[in-house]
């Protein structure tokens, strides 16, 4: 009898891990790509256990850190959470435990800071919308976050559970989505007729982009995250130059899922990608 050969894929070099718990963070890679070329990357998004967005803090941290270490294993020196929800309820946890006692000499960054940097150079009125998943909004972290940055800005919270749900199963651009998309933001606008910028804090929103800009009126800006957490890694990569120079830069980018219908994955993650995605499922527990 012949031996078996079990052939376990793994990542080359010492890339960026880039993390979501789906298709959304995509919209955080493209920007990331875009600024930063050269280097090599890995994005993992965690399909098979999506949407994180209603779970609770130590189920998200659980998947996260599961995802996270995975990362490692491929040889990534710093993982990007392109996700508000991991952000939120995981990343703190991760750089004040986790790393400390298993891998001190990684890093782990988020969305959620950079952004709250930020924010408040898009309005005039000084009243701004954010829009997230229930447990983003829940944790609060946005409304602590620009408080420390713009103590001036009046900030409007509304979760949209729905619309996670919507974009993984490939019905954002459907007419069923306008439903959804008009019902979570009438009951932000609700909350004041002064709003003149709408925060997507969660990666995934940008996806719905055109519609949620065909609810609103004109004058309002809707702001998606890609750019700025980009812009945050371009500067972190320049102030770390530690970090930096372990990076490997061939311009190698590798693609996972841990849902096993890598082909639907593949199908969406192009068109947000903009550019062919090759996935491969992946198993992170086996990692652990
Ligand atoms: N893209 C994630 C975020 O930014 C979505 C979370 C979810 O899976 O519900 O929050």
């Amino acid at each position: 009898m012949g031996a078996f050969f079990i052939f376990v894929h793994m990542a080359s070099g010492n890339p960026i891990g880039i993390f979501d718990s789906g298709i959304g963070g995509l919209t955080v890679f493209r920007s990331i790509v875009e600024q930063l070329p050269g280097y090599d990357y890995i994005y993992l998004g965690d399909n098979g256990r999506a949407p994180y967005g209603n779970r609770s803090f130590k189920t998200i941290h659980q998947y996260t850190w599961e995802c996270v270490q995975w990362m490692f294993k491929q040889g990534c020196p710093l993982v990007v959470l392109a996700c508000n929800t991991a952000s939120a309820k995981a990343l703190r946890t991760i750089q004040q435990q986790d790393l400390p006692k298993k891998h001190a000499d990684k890093r782990v960054l988020g969305v959620i800071r950079p952004t709250a940097e930020v924010i408040g150079n898009y309005t005039q009125t000084k009243e701004i919308g954010v829009l997230g998943t229930t447990g983003t909004i829940q944790s609060g972290s946005y409304l602590i976050e620009i408080e420390h940055f713009f103590p001036e800005l009046k900030v409007h919270q509304q979760a949209c559970p729905l619309w996670v749900p919507l974009i993984e199963n490939g019905e954002y651009d459907k007419p069923g989505a306008d439903y959804y998309v008009q019902l979570y933001l009438d009951q932000l606008m609700q909350q004041s007729p002064d709003i003149d910028t709408i925060l997507l804090a969660c990666t995934h929103y940008p996806l719905l982009k055109d519609k949620i800009k065909a609810h609103l009126p004109a004058h309002v800006n809707v702001v998606a995250q890609g750019d700025i957490v980009a812009s945050s890694l371009v500067d972190y990569l320049n102030r770390h130059t530690e970090i930096e120079q372990t990076l490997t830069k061939t311009g190698n980018r590798q693609f996972y899922t841990t849902i096993d219908d890598t082909a639907t994955f593949d199908h969406h993650a192009s068109l947000f990608f903009n550019d062919e995605v090759k996935s491969e499922y992946v198993d992170v527990r086996e990692c652990i």
